[in-house]
């Protein structure tokens, strides 16, 4: 019995472990490091990491995390003259290595291009944490073609489909874009609007690119699809918190009336009796 509620239960952890691994490294380096780093956005209290995964090893890098002042104890030349450089030393980070790894790996997809430095980065272009409604409402409208693309590129619903109550159902030739964000990754959607690996959006986009703005926007609104699409089983929930209060309501409510129909009761008994 207690194994087969083990089986059940196994896959399910290590299936919502994987919904979490993928936005982990996102959710670290926003929460942990912003305060004191940016990934190609100039130095702050410590030093851009833009590109860090080829400048020192994932060794160096996770020692460094755990413990900056171990590595310059220890004599390290590099953590020395960064200390020389920036004068305080990093606070340690209790983290373990697999969560380091995926903050590397964050930093490594949201690295400028050595080859392209003008181009703003997805972390430039779409900060989650600074995302408005308004942004939100524009995405969508660019996405529905409400709003026209800049370039003249077609809409994205002529092809895809998001769902979503505020939206009208869309193209269903591509896939389904509900969930592309937890699926691609803002850095992903990012490069996959910039130079579209897909024939029918190469055809569509090659002459007439997104801009900036657009997929800024454009980000926003499958920011929110995606954590609405999540939030139904949440809005589930909701549903019943309520209909436990409800009946809870209504149980309160009878008790009430129980007791004013015995008062009312009494008072007619006194009545006849007067
Ligand atoms: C309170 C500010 C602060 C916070 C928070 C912080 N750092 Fe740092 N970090 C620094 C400073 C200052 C340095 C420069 C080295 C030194 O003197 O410690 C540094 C250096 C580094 C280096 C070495 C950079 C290089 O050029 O080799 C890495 C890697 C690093 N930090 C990663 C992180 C990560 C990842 C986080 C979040 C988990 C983080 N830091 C959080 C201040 C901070
Ligand atoms: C002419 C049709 C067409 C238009 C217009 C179009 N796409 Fe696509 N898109 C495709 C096809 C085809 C694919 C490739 C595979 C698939 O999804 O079927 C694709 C793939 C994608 C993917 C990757 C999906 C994934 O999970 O792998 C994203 C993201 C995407 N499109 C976003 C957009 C956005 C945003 C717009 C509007 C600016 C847009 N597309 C406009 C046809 C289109």
């Amino acid at each position: 019995m207690k194994i087969i509620v083990l089986l059940v239960l196994f896959p399910c952890l290590i299936f919502i472990d994987s919904i979490n691994a993928q936005s982990n490294g996102a959710k670290l380096f926003t929460s942990k490091c912003t305060a004191c780093h940016t990934i190609g956005g100039g130095n702050l209290v410590g030093p851009d990491l833009a590109n860090i995964q080829n400048i020192r090893s994932e060794e160096w890098i996770t020692n460094f995390i755990k413990s900056p002042q171990k590595v310059i104890d220890s004599g390290d030349s590099a953590a020395v003259a960064l200390l020389n450089e920036f004068k305080i030393v990093m606070p340690d980070q209790p983290l373990s290595n697999t969560e380091i790894k995926s903050i590397i790996d964050y930093i490594a997809t949201n690295s400028p291009d050595k080859n392209n430095p003008n181009q703003k980065t997805p972390n430039q272009i779409f900060n989650a944490s600074l995302a408005t409604n308004s942004d939100v409402i524009k995405g969508k409208e660019i996405f529905e073609g409400e709003t026209k693309l800049k370039n003249g590129g077609p809409s994205c619903i002529a092809c895809h489909n998001v769902d979503n109550a505020n939206v009208f159902t869309g193209g269903l030739l591509a896939k389904d874009l509900t969930l592309a964000f937890s699926r691609l990754s803002a850095a992903g959607i990012d490069g996959i609007l910039r130079n579209p690996p897909f024939p029918a959006m190469i055809d569509a986009f090659a002459n007439a690119p997104l801009t900036d703005d657009e997929i800024s926007a454009l980000l926003a609104f499958f920011y929110y699809s995606n954590n609405a699409g999540m939030l139904q089983t949440s809005t589930l929930q909701n549903q019943s918190d309520l209909l436990v209060s409800l009946i809870i309501g209504l149980d309160i409510f009878i008790v009430f009336l129980l007791i004013m129909w015995k008062r009312v009761k009494k008072r007619s008994v006194n009545f006849f009796n007067n």
